[in-house]
Parts: structure tokens; C-alpha cells; sequence
């Protein structure tokens, strides 16, 4: 690199800072002059690198953000975007910020519910993975490398432009980042037939602490291990996960039905939980709970839509309903049998005979609103006044447009060991319950009145949900259910959150955070607190 034209950008890069947001940021001149002068190529660094004076700042920013809740003008934002475009840039991102005091969020869809990947209260840098885009498919040895930053939809449509009877279990929603998703999890409509995305990856490549690159040989079991449900924030920078490629069927069936309270819903869904996590492995069937008009004038009622994919023929599908939930009335004009890769689009909702070329599409599939989610495990099954109970919350004003999600476990959910991944939610589980409640009026009183519901809602739950811990899904973020300290954090602090989403899988994650990155610079409100900062704070 040649020092003149290092000094030249730095020269650009200074003027690029105007006094009224440089006042808030952490020397964000020293940090860009430590990107250009680390840098192989500065030029190239240079345009990959974005300041709020910087007209395309704002709209990067946005672009991938999902919840509307943090898109005000008061959310905390970054003092840098970085949108890297080669490996290298990422260790220089990580080197500056570590001398400069700045915390790097890393983003990939952006689909955090709380926005963790592009919010932060102390002075950031955003890395925005949207340029590692890359996915191989290799049909021979029936796996895939896909780059943090693609989505499950471009993954799904990479599988099945080179094969029509591959497919991969992960997302519903097309625009989740893989890198995100398959880090914290990641259950789709093929969980029971073979468990979670990150049951199925198989190497995975990462920028550590020092800026390293590493794979799963030079990482080692125990960060490999981690990464695999325990969330990617934690540990370092993802690049690309390699992942197996699963069998599909030419056709697979899939059907929607609704149920309102008139016809029969309490009873359904009442039933729906025995049996669901009994069915064989290549049927899934879920439950979608809203509040809907009744075709009685002027009233509203509750809808369990049952929605379904079953990795099979339509007739083979109408006796097992017949055998053990003949009570829906299943019948063949309920039913489509299409390819897996239709399926995946009209389970996210498209129109049939929509083009696949929609799972390239990273714009968000439906209009944008505020939201805030939670998430339950069932054991046992609720009792008709237990759902009685959720249908009256439902009728609540701020209700209008909440959703609750059921899923069901069993197949291969029950035979993966509950320490196999960092996620432990495993055998024993009937079914897992995301709430959601969505608002569109902007502003405070209306967040308050909507999370207040959601918050009432899960306390009604109580009683008919997991216990000791109350058992919660990492990739469906809830602030709630506890917070580290801002900056450093306590084991015990972290504790209180932590048990709730990797049971006794956190401890084994605190001792991994502590080998790979015992200083805590890659944090967040829920990541994993080395163990070593805490005993030195108390002094042991
Ligand atoms: P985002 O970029 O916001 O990252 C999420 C977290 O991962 C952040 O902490 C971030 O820092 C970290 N991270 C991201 N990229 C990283 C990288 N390369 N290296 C290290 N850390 C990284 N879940 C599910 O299981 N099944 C589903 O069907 C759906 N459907 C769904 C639909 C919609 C509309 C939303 C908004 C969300 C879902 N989810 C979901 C939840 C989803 O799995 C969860 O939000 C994921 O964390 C999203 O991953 P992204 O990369 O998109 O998020």
C-alpha cells in the first residue's frame, strides 16, 4: 500500500465527519484512519465503508431491518457501517475496533427481533455481511457452502436449481439471514423429519477475536459446537457455514385449513396437541391462532388455521389423517401436491404459480410494522379452559393483529440429545409457542400498550408452559427475559437469561466464550460473559 494515497483517503475520511455526530461517536476519525492504514487495498476499504454524512448510510441502514420498533430517529445509531466485500476487510473491522473502543453488531438478514445486529447503546460499528452472498451447491456429495450473509430463500432456490429432490430444514420467512438463523438454531416445516438447520451443518469458517480465519478444524469442537445454536454474536464473525443437503420427494402435499370458534376450534386444537409430535416424522402440522371477523355481522371470533407439509403423496397423507385426527375432516380439495420448492413458497405465503425468482427478493415479504415476540415450550397439554383463556386475552383491544404460533416437536426433535447443540429444547417438548403482537401506530404509548398486552399474556401462560427453567427460543430475541449489564456482565447476571434459552448448555458455552475470547469484546445485551472478567471483578 502506498502511504500517499493511505493519506489521501484518510484525508477524505476526515472530511466525511461532520462535528455534529463525530461529538457522539468514539473517535471514529482514529478508527477510520485504522481501517485505511490496516487495510491490503485502502481503496477498495474506502467504498465499503459508511458514515452518517454519507447519503447511502441511512437507506443500508434500513434496508434489512425488520421491526419497526427500532427505526426511529431515537434508536442508537452506529458511528460506521462497514459492508465488506473480502475476508480481510473483516479482520481490519475487528482489529480497529478492538484498539478504538468501539463494539462491532454484526448483521446478516437483520431479522433480530430486537434488534441486536444494528442497535447498541455504547458507540458501534455495524458490519453488514450483505455482500457474502455466495452459496455452492454440490449435488455429489449432497452439500452446500453458503455465505452468511445469503438468506434461506436464495439458499432454498440454489438447492433446487440444481436438484428436485434435495432440500434443507431451516426458515419459513425467505429473508432470513442464514447467518443469524443457523447460528441460533433455526426450525422450519421439515424440523421433525431432520431437526434444525444447525443439526445439519457440518463446517462453518469464522473471523475469531484476533481476526483470524478459522474452520472447524483449526476452531476446534468446542467453538464449533458453539456457533451451532448458542447464537454467532458471542464467538465471532460467521463467514459461511457448509451444510448437508437432505432428501426430498418429488411431491410433497401440503394443505391450509381454518377453524374458527364456531366450528369447532377449541376442541381441535385441544386435540392437535396429543397428536401432533406423534405423527410420523414426514408430517408437520402447525397452528396459527389470530383473531378474524365471524361471519356473524359486526362480530369477531378466533381462527387456528392448520397449516401443513407433509413430505409425501396426498393419499398416503388422507388415511394417516384419518387414523389419528379424522376430527379436522381432511379432505382431497383441502390438499396440493406440488414439488418441495413450490411448497416453500406457498408456505411463506406467495400466490401459486408465483415465480421462484421471489426468493431472491431480500425486500420483507409484507408491510412493515412494530412488533414484539415471545416464546413458550408445552409439555403437557392445555386444558380447554387454558385455551378459553387465551381466546378472552385475544378479544383485548391491543390483540387486533397478535399472532400465536404453534409447532410441533417429536420425530427427529426427540432422538438428538438435549447437549448434542447448544439449543436443548429436545425430547419432552409437545410443541413450541411463538407470541407475537404487531401494531402499526408509531410512537411510546403504543409500544406500551401493545408490549403490556404481550407481557399479560405470557404471565396467563404460566402455568401451562415449561418450568424451572421457562424454557425460550434464541432466535425469537426477547429483552425480557433478561439483560447483561451494559458493558461487562456477571455469570449471574447472565444466568437469568442464559438457563432459559441453552439450559445447562450455558455453562458449558461460558467456558467455550471464555477460551475464544476471554476480554468480551464481541458482545451484546444476551451474549455469553466470559467467566474469567467476572472472577476477576470479585476479586478470586
Ligand atoms: P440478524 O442479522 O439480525 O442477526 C441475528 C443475531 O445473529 C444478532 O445477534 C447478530 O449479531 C448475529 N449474527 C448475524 N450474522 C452473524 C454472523 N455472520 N456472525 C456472527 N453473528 C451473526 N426463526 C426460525 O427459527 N424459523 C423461522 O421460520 C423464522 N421466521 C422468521 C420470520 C421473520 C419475518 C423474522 C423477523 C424472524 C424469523 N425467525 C425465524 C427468527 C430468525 O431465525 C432470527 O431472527 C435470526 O437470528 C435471524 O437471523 P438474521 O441473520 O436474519 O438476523
Amino acid at each position: 500500500m502506498n502511504i500517499q494515497s493511505t493519506s489521501g483517503l484518510s484525508f477524505v475520511l476526515v472530511l466525511l465527519f461532520s462535528s455534529s455526530w463525530a461529538a457522539s461517536a468514539q473517535n471514529p476519525e482514529d478508527f477510520l484512519q485504522c481501517l485505511s492504514l490496516h487495510s491490503q487495498n485502502s481503496t477498495s476499504i474506502s467504498q465499503v465503508i459508511y458514515t452518517p454524512n454519507n447519503p447511502s448510510y441511512l437507506p443500508i441502514l434500513q434496508f434489512s431491518i425488520q421491526n419497526l420498533r427500532f427505526t426511529s430517529s431515537d434508536t442508537q445509531k452506529p458511528t460506521v457501517i462497514v459492508t465488506p466485500s473480502h475476508e480481510s476487510q473483516i479482520s481490519t473491522v475487528i482489529k480497529c475496533s478492538r484498539t478504538h473502543g468501539l463494539q462491532i453488531r454484526v448483521r446478516s438478514g437483520g431479522h433480530d427481533y430486537e434488534g441486536l445486529s444494528y442497535v447498541s447503546e455504547l458507540p458501534f460499528v455495524v458490519l453488514d455481511m450483505i455482500k457474502f452472498k455466495s452459496i455452492t451447491v454440490n449435488t455429489e456429495t449432497r452439500t452446500a457452502w453458503v455465505q452468511s450473509g445469503s438468506t434461506v430463500g436464495e439458499l432454498y432456490y440454489r438447492i433446487a436449481e440444481k436438484s428436485k429432490v434435495l432440500g434443507f430444514p431451516a426458515g419459513v420467512c425467505p429473508t432470513v439471514g442464514v447467518g443469524g438463523h443457523f447460528s441460533g438454531g433455526g426450525y422450519g416445516m421439515m424440523l421433525r423429519k431432520y431437526g434444525l438447520a444447525a443439526d445439519n451443518v457440518i463446517d462453518a469458517r469464522l473471523v475469531n477475536v484476533n481476526g483470524e480465519i478459522l474452520d472447524r478444524k483449526s476452531m476446534g469442537e468446542d467453538l464449533f459446537w458453539a456457533i451451532r445454536g448458542g447464537g454467532g454474536a458471542s464467538f465471532g464473525v460467521i463467514l459461511e457455514w457448509k451444510i448437508k443437503l437432505l432428501s426430498v420427494p418429488q411431491e410433497v402435499t401440503v394443505f391450509t385449513v381454518d377453524k374458527t370458534l364456531e366450528q369447532n376450534a377449541t376442541n381441535l386444537v385441544h386435540k392437535w396437541q396429543s397428536v401432533a409430535s406423534k405423527f410420523p416424522e414426514d408430517l408437520f402440522i402447525g397452528i396459527v391462532i389470530t383473531r378474524v371477523n365471524s361471519t356473524r355481522d359486526g362480530e369477531q371470533t378466533i381462527q387456528a388455521t392448520f397449516h401443513s407439509l407433509f413430505l409425501g403423496g396426498l393419499d398416503r397423507l388422507l388415511s394417516l389423517m384419518q387414523e389419528s385426527f379424522p376430527e379436522l375432516g381432511l379432505g382431497k380439495e383441502d390438499c396440493t401436491e406440488m414439488s418441495w420448492i413450490e411448497s416453500v413458497l406457498y408456505i411463506a405465503g406467495f400466490p401459486r404459480g408465483e415465480s421462484l425468482e421471489v426468493l431472491l427478493d431480500r425486500t420483507p415479504l409484507a408491510r412493515q410494522l412494530y412488533f414484539k415476540a415471545k416464546s413458550d415450550y408445552v409439555k403437557e397439554p392445555i386444558s380447554k379452559n387454558g385455551l378459553e383463556g387465551i381466546w378472552k386475552m385475544f378479544y383485548e383491544d391491543e390483540a387486533e393483529a397478535a399472532v400465536m404460533i404453534l409447532s410441533p416437536y417429536g420425530g427427529k426433535m426427540d432422538e438428538i440429545l438435549e447437549y448434542a447443540l447448544p439449543f436443548p429444547h429436545r425430547a419432552g417438548n409437545l410443541y413450541k409457542i411463538q407470541h407475537l403482537v404487531y401494531w402499526e401506530e408509531e410512537g411510546e404509548v403504543a409500544a406500551e400498550r401493545h408490549i403490556s398486552w404481550i407481557r399479560r399474556l405470557y404471565s396467563y401462560m404460566a402455568p401451562y408452559v415449561s418450568k424451572f427453567p421457562r424454557a425460550a427460543y434464541i432466535n425469537y430475541r426477547d429483552l425480557d427475559v433478561g439483560v447483561n449489564n451494559q458493558g461487562n456482565t456477571s455469570y449471574a447476571q447472565a444466568s437469568i437469561w442464559g438457563f432459559k434459552y441453552f439450559k445447562n448448555n450455558f455453562n458449558r458455552l461460558v467456558k467455550v466464550k471464555t477460551m475464544v475470547d476471554p476480554g468480551n469484546f464481541f458482545r451484546n445485551e444476551q451474549s455469553i460473559p466470559p467467566v474469567s472478567l467476572w472472577r476477576k471483578k470479585k476479586g478470586d
